[in-house]
């Protein structure tokens, strides 16, 4: 009977020995040391009683550990082998390490009691109270463990809020919950704590998450015009989503400011304070090219005539920057200045479109400082970069047809915007201007054209000087 078991018991340690060897789960290799160490101490036992070295009155102690040893090792074994794959490094998602020891542990106190029924119960239900007191909190937290594994709420990798703590779950143990905040250090939450705290999962049911930023705007703008605004300065940030779509609700008229509330998207909720920084980043830069005044408490009192009027050194900035650009080379100094009055100065935030292809427009761009892309719709596909000195939107501006191509600001630009109808204004004093130009933007546009063929980008049709000059002419209303 004695040899017997200590043949079972080599023929467990080999195959717990082969499976160790053969597996690439480092958790089955982990967990069948149990086998190995429950396995080996009872071997020694078998092996001491056969060679008779176990006093008599403690043989059939010895013995009735050695079975509960044996017992334990094989059901570690069969539970970790036939649950977890051996030819994978991962843990079956149904079977997380804690329901698995829970497993073991069930199987175990079932066969126990079976095996050793008297001498067990009476043994284990004393050490069960001396236990269980002893392990109050600790037994809370793995039951508590053992709920959250089976319900699960959360899983690692998912972004939770549990009472004041926000993070990423890390790793669920039998006593606690580890989470990684987004400052990178550890918060380790008792399971008991998490089982009885509300806890918002942000990973779940759906990806992305939904974020909100609140703006206040002046009582002065009209209440589309914001949220047009808004809606445009999301649009302009990368971490945002297209979809599910975002938008912006008009939240409450506050006492210096109607408050607006910008709603949208992203993928991953580590990101959320850069993704409200970009839009608020945005949300500043559109509000300042439209002219939508961000105001403060109305108590600190200022003077609006000083604020919305031109600084006076506007002009001749403006001009310096079309000094720049080699179409305007021609014009004298005074020329330039006067058209530098009728020019506006922009400011676009990194990754913001300026023009969107296909859309209407009527005005050319200088780029002052900072540098733009220019993309080809629907893939993006670069077409040039432009830097301070550069321009773009001249085609629009001096025939009016559709943005023929997106220009996207790669950084933070400063731009002068010279419209359609300020231009005509200026061309009527100046007509021989007209001629310079547009036979300037007529040699910039063959070689934009050259290019595009050579690149097999969308071809521009081949269109005479004479033919081009009367289409200019034709849209600017200016007589021949
Ligand atoms: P417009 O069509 O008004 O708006 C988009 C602008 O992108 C266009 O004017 C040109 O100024 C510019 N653009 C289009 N294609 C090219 C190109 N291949 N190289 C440089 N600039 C371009």
């Amino acid at each position: 009977m004695l040899t017997s078991q200590l043949v079972a018991e080599i023929a467990l340690l080999a195959l717990a020995v082969a499976v160790r060897v053969v597996t690439v789960n480092r958790l089955v290799k982990r967990k069948l040391l149990l086998t190995l160490v429950a396995g080996l101490a009872s071997l020694a036992g078998s092996a001491l009683s056969v060679a008779g070295l176990i006093p008599p009155d403690l043989v059939a102690d010895v013995a009735g550990i050695d079975t509960l040893l044996v017992a334990l090792a094989a059901i570690n074994f069969v539970v970790v082998v036939s649950i977890n794959p051996l030819r994978e490094d991962r843990i079956p998602v149904r079977f997380p390490i804690i329901v698995q020891d829970a497993i073991i542990v069930g199987l175990f106190a079932v066969v126990a009691t079976s095996v050793l029924p008297g001498k067990f119960l009476t043994t284990s239900a004393v050490g069960a109270v001396v236990v269980g007191f002893a392990l109050q909190d600790t037994l809370g937290n793995a039951f508590a463990g053992l709920a959250i594994q089976t319900e699960k709420p959360y899983r690692a990798g998912h972004w939770i809020r549990v009472g004041e703590h926000e993070g990423r779950v890390e790793e669920i143990t039998w006593r606690a919950t580890k989470l990684r905040t987004k400052s990178g250090s550890f918060v380790i939450v008792p399971n008991n704590v998490m089982s009885k705290e509300a806890i918002v999962n942000y990973s779940e049911p759906i990806i992305p998450t939904r974020m909100t930023v609140d703006v206040g705007a002046s009582y002065d703008v009209p209440p589309n015009e914001v949220k047009a605004a808004i809606a445009e300065a999301i649009r302009n940030v990368p971490l945002v989503l297209a979809s599910p779509a975002p938008d912006v609700l008009l939240l409450e008229f506050g006492p210096s400011a109607v408050i607006y509330r910008a709603r949208f998207w992203i993928e991953d909720y580590a990101s959320d304070d850069p993704a409200k920084s970009q839009v608020r980043t945005s949300i500043w830069h559109v509000f300042r090219r439209r002219n939508i005044e961000i105001p403060w408490p109305i108590q600190v009192q200022y003077s609006r005539e000083e604020r919305t009027g031109r600084p006076p050194d506007t002009t001749p900035r403006i001009a310096a920057s079309l000094a720049q650009v080699d179409v305007l080379q021609s014009l004298t100094d005074a020329d330039r200045l006067e058209l530098a009055a009728l020019c506006d100065q922009r400011l676009y935030a990194t990754h913001e479109v300026v023009v969107r292809q296909d859309a209407p427009g009527n005005s050319m761009f200088v780029v002052s400082s900072g540098t733009v892309e220019i993309v080809l719709e629907p893939d993006g596909r670069p077409l040039a970069v432009t830097q301070a000195g550069g321009f773009f939107g001249e085609m629009s501006l001096l025939t009016g047809t559709p943005r023929s191509a997106t220009v996207r600001a790669l950084e933070d630009c400063t731009m002068v915007e010279l419209t359609s109808e300020a231009f005509r204004r200026f061309v009527l004093e100046k007509p021989a201007v007209l001629d310079v130009i547009a036979s300037a933007v007529m040699k910039r546009r063959t070689e934009i054209s050259q290019r595009r063929s050579e690149t097999a980008t969308a071809a521009m049709p081949a269109e005479s000087a004479m033919s081009f000059l009367g289409r200019v002419r034709k849209f600017l209303r200016i007589p021949t």
